[in-house]
């Protein structure tokens, strides 16, 4: 049965690394994986005020993520922390209270820089959020991929060997994560 993965990326410019890595990802991953890219940039703030009438792009976001297995998380760091329209995509997927989207899936986490850190401040931010939205993230192999702007040819193709290697190791292990940790089908529909 295929497990279907959420993609959400951190980052809204088109020339994104952060999605360029996450596609690589969905290239280098085992059969059997199939990967929804889930766009965030188009959701309104969260705002409390909102919940009783939701925006449809908050709803239709929500939807998107229900239906999957699993989300992968890829993304920049902005001051050593998660992407402001991240935490919101986050924060509109968890709520209303009681009912997040998030609740039980199993997530990975990679985080990217074009400096040399890796963006380990944003990786681990963000592991921060999914730990309270009860969301079991693989721990290893941990995936900070620095100098993130360097491992690309002009037309967005990865050429960086190990890191092609590393990112094929670490799709097989969250896909064997996944079967491992994803609630039931038909519970997860309930
Ligand atoms: C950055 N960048 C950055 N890099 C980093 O390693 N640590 C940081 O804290 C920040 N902070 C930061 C804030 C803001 C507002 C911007 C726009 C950028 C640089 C960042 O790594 C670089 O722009 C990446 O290319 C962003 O990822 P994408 O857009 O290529 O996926």
């Amino acid at each position: 049965q295929t497990q279907t993965v959420a993609v959400i990326v951190g980052s809204l410019r088109k020339d994104s690394a952060s999605r360029k890595i996450a596609k690589a990802v969905e290239a280098l991953s085992p059969p059997g994986v199939a990967f929804r890219f889930i766009e965030i940039g188009a959701l309104p703030h969260f705002d409390q005020d909102l919940e009783a009438a939701p925006p449809q792009a908050w709803t239709d976001f929500r939807e998107q993520v229900k239906a999957t297995d699993a989300v992968l998380f890829v993304t920049p760091e902005y001051n050593r922390s998660v992407p402001g329209v991240l935490k919101n995509a986050i924060d509109v997927g968890s709520r209303p209270y009681g009912q997040s989207v998030f609740n039980g899936k199993p997530a990975a986490v990679i985080s990217t820089s074009a400096g040399a850190l890796g963006g380990f401040g944003a990786n681990h931010h963000l592991r921060q959020s999914l730990a309270f939205l009860n969301m079991p993230t693989l721990n290893q192999p941990e995936a900070y991929v620095g100098n993130s702007l360097a491992l690309f040819d002009e037309h967005g193709e990865l050429v960086n060997e190990s890191t092609a290697e590393f990112l094929r190791a670490f799709a097989t292990t969250f896909a064997a994560w996944i079967a491992q940790h994803a609630p039931a089908r038909d519970q997860r529909q309930a």
